[in-house]
């Protein structure tokens, strides 16, 4: 077991600050003027030698998936002869030896870079993005980061398709949980610290990878959380909501960009030129390569804006999609096209350029098997245990456990007497370990029940049942079934397996029962209608607490769920997400108090489905709803109560905090300068712990209505038992000001609130007026 060595650590998360919101222009990881110029030179150089087919090869990104040797030899083929510029999907230095050697046998030996979906962990697995986001510790996220990147580059492997710093605000998108939530600010932070953390201040060095931001644009934005469906959004939303967490991960960097699938106002992501030439590079000043998302090319004739292959080809091209995912329209039509004049030679020269580029930038140039080294260093063993950092995937797991609900200090429990551990999650080690779990091995992922059973070896018993199929549909569980076994379905009958699970809990002290939703609910291609505990497991929940023993209920999603039945009836609940190879050691160590918990809800929970789009920085409306004085004519459903469950920003402790009033610097402003908003916090419990203290910011009168309040800084501190300390926080322009509907940050004078707490229902407020 390793520990990511202390001293590269601290010198690449120094590395990772604050992202600025204003658009700058992007410092990426340029080189040197006169390094850049002899790049610039050398590719030129290539370049004419080049023939168009060449050119043309070079734009396509080949998948290899498992499938019949015959057609991994068609592919060497394509490779050998010049019509492939860049894999993914290839895991082990071997596979990907071989496949270099093929672009070694080449006519002008162009290598080839290997790219994967290194999502959240690459051998070892972390905590999905919601999980990474809980944490709200950019420590922990970039060390999940930096392990990732050293994994994967051990591997081969040269760039991830990550970050995906996606907003949504729609719990029904099985996206959810690949993203970093609802909040811009938040998303932002964690995009540009990812995108650090894997590329370091150089991408050909070792144990680093070039990061992918996607998908660009909008894609959290679909319409009803139906995957693959269409955004349509005002001007004003785009820029102020969904586009900074892009632009701050090209600020941070990251050398690519994956183009979103869907299409916004009309147009599709992959032929936008405004998108993908006048917004990412004129105004941004993005430098690097732009990807495709898998099959989109294609997909244009089915958006209806392409009437054939040849139509999506061209229309691609020009609009700025570098590098093609698995289509093969570039392969097939861009040199008619470019014969006939109807796609100018500069539009591939100007797509090649930017694939060659990424190429010279992580060292291929000087040596094609920089990353992946001599067949003598291979490892014996790809899945060898000295290969996994599980102290790291522990540690982050643990920080990215969100406690929900504590009555009666329920939690944390004795390490004592005996624990009914039920549920069908509870065992699952395919589970907790999320979806897009890359190189990760589910036999080397610790379960719930392993962890509590090490915790508790020798000194408490545990009893176990499964009580429930995740899901009894069986039209659904074919579906989860499809392309991989998502789901188990145990072959007795629910009231069988009902009746087990609940003479385990009535002969035991506590029941802890794990449940919730597959890893591939909550995937791509997995958006829900409904956002409860499936049937099965809401009856075994009932009967167990039916048994009146205290219920834990330990929650394994990808995406906020209604919960109201699980609030009011359980005794403790944990959000733990999918939380990743350690993730039965690190719950264990909340569980236990092993570990206080400190995360916080980066995305709104719902009461019930019906409410969706639920979102914290919402516009008041013209008739805001008042619980205090819930009025007819307000904006309000009137058959259930109004507002989140859990607010945004929120999650408990084994401690307590208390919050001083709001403290500022002054209470004038002058345009241009900076004030400091403080408060004090102490830890009026009995433990040690740490909490998130969120800084939020309205402007109540503005030339556009503002949000009733917006994150924009967040402190994460540690306090012992009954110490203090004064957190402040700087205001300035970037907190104050908004992007209008042309994208200009425009900063107005007047009255600003400042909200100091820790989430964002409550928190205690001061205000200052800027002149
Ligand atoms: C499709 C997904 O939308 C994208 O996120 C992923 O990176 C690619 N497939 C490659 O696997």
């Amino acid at each position: 077991m390793k520990l990511l060595a202390a001293a590269v650590a601290a010198a690449l998360l120094a590395a990772c600050a604050q992202p600025s919101p204003q658009p700058l222009a992007s410092p990426g990881t340029a080189p040197a003027p006169q390094a850049a110029q002899a790049r610039e030179s050398d590719i030129d150089a290539l370049m004419q030698r080049m023939t168009l087919q060449e050119k043309i090869g070079q734009l396509r990104l080949r998948s290899v998936d498992a499938g019949p040797d015959a057609r991994k030899e068609v592919l060497l083929d394509e490779i050998r002869t010049g019509q492939v510029g860049a894999i993914f999907n290839t895991v082990t230095r071997p596979d990907i030896r071989v496949l270099q050697d093929a672009a070694m046998q080449s006519r002008l030996k162009i290598p080839l870079f290997f790219a994967y979906d290194v999502i959240h962990g690459h051998r070892t697995v972390f905590p999905i993005g919601l999980g990474l986001a809980s944490s709200w510790d950019m420590d922990a996220i970039a060390r999940s980061g930096r392990v990732s990147a050293i994994e994967a580059n051990a591997d081969g492997l040269n760039l991830t398709f990550s970050p995906m710093v996606d907003i949504s605000r729609d719990p029904r998108w099985g996206r959810n949980s690949e993203g970093y939530g609802e909040d811009t600010y938040l998303t932002s932070r964690i995009g540009a610290t990812l995108v650090k953390a894997y590329q370091g201040d150089d991408p050909s060095a070792p144990g680093t990878i070039m990061a992918s931001v996607k998908h660009f644009a909008m894609y959290g934005a679909i319409e009803g959380a139906r995957d693959y469906n269409t955004v349509d959004m005002s001007p004003q939303r785009m820029y102020q909501d969904y586009l900074p967490p892009y632009k701050a991960a090209i600020d941070a960097g990251a050398a690519g960009v994956m183009v979103a699938l869907n299409a916004v106002n009309g147009v599709p992501a992959t032929a936008d030129k405004w998108l993908l030439q006048d917004l990412l590079r004129k105004q941004w000043g993005f430098k690097g390569i732009t990807i495709s998302d898998h099959g989109a090319i294609l997909e244009l004739l089915r958006h209806g804006v392409a009437a054939d292959g040849r139509d999506a080809a061209r229309l691609a091209i020009q609009a700025g999609t570098d590098l093609s995912m698995n289509d093969k329209v570039y392969g097939t039509d861009l040199e008619p096209l470019v014969k006939s004049g109807e796609v100018a030679i500069a539009d591939i020269d100007r797509a090649v350029r930017d694939v060659l580029r990424v190429k010279y930038d992580l060292g291929l140039f000087r040596d094609a098997y920089r990353h992946v080294g001599r067949a003598a260093d291979d490892p014996a063993d790809n899945d060898a245990e000295n290969r996994l950092h599980r102290a790291d995937a522990r540690d982050v797991a643990r920080r990215s456990l969100v406690l929900l609900k504590n009555s009666a200090s329920t939690l944390p429990l004795r390490k004592q007497g005996t624990i009914a551990v039920i549920g069908p999650l509870a065992r699952s080690q395919r589970d907790v370990m999320g979806n897009w779990s890359a190189a990760g091995k589910a036999r080397q992922a610790v379960s719930v029940y392993q962890g509590l059973a090490e915790a508790t070896a020798g000194r408490a018993t545990l009893r176990y049942a499964k009580g429930a199929n995740v899901i009894d549909d069986a039209r659904i569980v074919t579906y989860l079934n499809e392309f991989e076994k998502d789901v188990e379905v145990d072959s007795r009958t629910p009231r069988a397996m009902i009746d087990e699970a609940v003479q385990a809990a009535r002969a035991s002290d506590v029941v802890v029962a794990v449940v919730g939703e597959s890893q591939g609910m909550a995937h791509e291609a997995s958006s829900r209608t409904d956002i409860v505990i499936p049937d099965s497991q809401r009856a075994l929940l009932r009967a167990l607490k039916a048994t009146g023993k205290p219920l834990v209920i330990v929650l394994m999603n990808g995406r906020p769920l209604a919960l109201e039945w699980e609030d009011a009836n359980a005794d403790a609940m944990l959000e733990t997400w999918y939380a990743g190879t350690e993730g039965g050691h690190a719950i264990a160590d909340v569980l236990f108090g092993d570990y206080n918990p400190s995360g916080k809800l980066p995305m709104t929970f719902p009461r019930v489905v019906g409410q969706v789009p639920l979102y914290y920085n919402h516009l008041n409306t013209g008739r805001p709803f008042d619980p205090a004085r819930p009025n007819k004519y307000t904006s309000r459903y009137f058959d259930h109560e109004n507002g989140p469950l859990y607010p945004f920003g929120y999650g408990l402790s084994y401690t307590t905090f208390d919050l001083s009033g709001v403290t500022l610097s002054t209470a004038q402003l002058a345009r241009g300068g900076k004030l400091t908003a403080s408060v004090t916090v102490r830890n009026s419990g009995q433990r040690d712990g740490e909490t998130v203290v969120q800084l939020y910011v309205q402007d109540p009168v503005a030339s556009i209505s503002r949000p009733v309040k917006e994150l924009k800084g967040f402190s994460k501190i540690f306090l012992k038992a009954g110490e203090s300390r004064v957190v402040s926080f700087e205001i300035g322009d970037a907190q104050m000001g908004f992007y209008d509907g042309q994208g200009r940050f425009n900063v107005e004078p007047g009255r600003f609130n400042v909200y100091l707490g820790l989430d964002s229902r409550d928190a205690n407020v001061a205000s200052f007026v800027l002149r």
